[in-house]
């Protein structure tokens, strides 16, 4: 069960370029092109004569022309020429769905129509910002429901096994963290205070004090997670908010759920340093992948896991907690879209 009416990500505003592309939303085939202008369209990968996936055709003049006979579909679904014939049948048109290019995606809005609000897309201001350097990932397909996601950023207490030889460092696990709910947002917090920096810290903040460092991890529904991390020199007052003297990375993680058990994964890295060195957003982009390849292995090891075993029940235990509040907000939201119909604020 999803949320429709709420925006999702379709695809990175990079992917999307002169041809077209086909995603999966919420079980829906989805086919996405741009205009001459730039805006982006999306239509319903399916032709209404024979179901030919439209994405296996062409553009022609801002229109789809179907790969199977050749009907041919302007960007609001309208049906407006069949081969062979005067007149376009009725019931020929398909659906056009609402489309918003925003901090570097491109969004689709898979509810109701008249509910479509662009102000409803999270702000992900640093994406597109002056003092922020942004690397952003194309988007990673994988075999798993889309709560998964959340749950593994929800938990970084995982980083000491999962990520053993990426990110791992075995002195986070032991500090306790944090989990509180603000209206509908979960934010689980972790300060590691006055130690001697993690390498990579040290490496790009050029520390050679201790540190004050911090987690900070924010789950927005339906499917956004940011991670706030950074280190300060110790004592300069980051945990009460001065964050002058260091260091700060955000990464912006984005689920799109294609089906029950499938899911897009988009993700940037932004950071406050370092600003147009392409060697470092190299790095960056090399560490993200490595590290997310690993869970993305285990996201899919948890999905087969779950559907080897459809009768058992998982145990929780107490790192758990920003995950299962993410998991009963969104149910929420999903029994009150169903009940009420409308858009639930997040
Ligand atoms: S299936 Fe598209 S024109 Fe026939
Ligand atoms: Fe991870």
């Amino acid at each position: 069960m999803f949320l429709r009416n709420c925006w999702y990500a379709a695809a990175a505003s990079h992917e999307l370029g002169a041809g077209l592309l086909a995603r999966t939303l919420l079980d829906e085939p989805v086919v996405l092109y741009r205009k001459k202008d730039g805006t982006p369209v999306a239509l319903e990968d399916r032709c209404s004569h024979r179901f030919y996936p439209l994405s296996a055709g062409e553009l022609k003049d801002e229109k789809i022309v179907c790969g199977y006979h050749g009907m041919e579909f302007d960007c609001s679904g309208a049906c407006v020429r069949v081969p062979g014939q005067k007149n376009v049948p009725k019931g020929a048109d398909i659906k056009a769905y609402p489309i918003a290019e925003k901090w570097l995606f491109v969004w689709l809005w898979m509810g109701d129509p008249a509910l479509a609000d662009e102000s409803l897309i999270p702000e992900i201001w640093r994406n597109k910002h002056p003092e922020w350097e942004v690397v952003c990932g194309d988007c990673i397909p994988m075999k798993g429901n889309y709560r998964l996601v959340a749950d593994n950023l929800l938990d970084p207490s995982h980083v000491s096994f999962l990520h053993k030889s990426t990110l791992g460092t075995s002195d986070v696990a032991d500090i306790p963290q944090e989990t509180e709910q603000f209206g509908r947002n979960v934010r689980v917090t972790r300060w590691i205070l006055d130690r001697t920096a993690a390498p990579v810290y040290a490496r790009l903040g050029g520390f050679t004090t201790n540190v004050d460092r911090w987690q900070i991890i924010t789950f927005t529904p339906p499917a956004l997670v940011e991670v706030d991390m950074g280190s300060c020199i110790a004592g300069t007052g980051a945990p009460q908010g001065d964050r002058s003297q260091g260091i700060e990375l955000h990464a912006f993680n984005l689920v799109t759920p294609c089906s029950e058990n499938t899911a897009y994964y988009f993700w940037t890295h932004v950071r406050n340093f370092a600003l147009g060195d392409a060697e470092i957003s190299k790095t960056v982009r090399q560490q993200f992948l490595t590290a997310f390849a690993e869970d993305v292995m285990a996201i899919e090891g948890v999905q087969a896991g779950m559907e080897r075993f459809p009768g058992k029940r998982m145990v929780n235990i107490s790192a758990d907690g920003g995950g299962i509040r993410a998991r009963r907000i969104l149910d929420e939201m999903i029994a009150e879209e169903k009940a009420g119909g409308k858009v639930a604020a997040a």
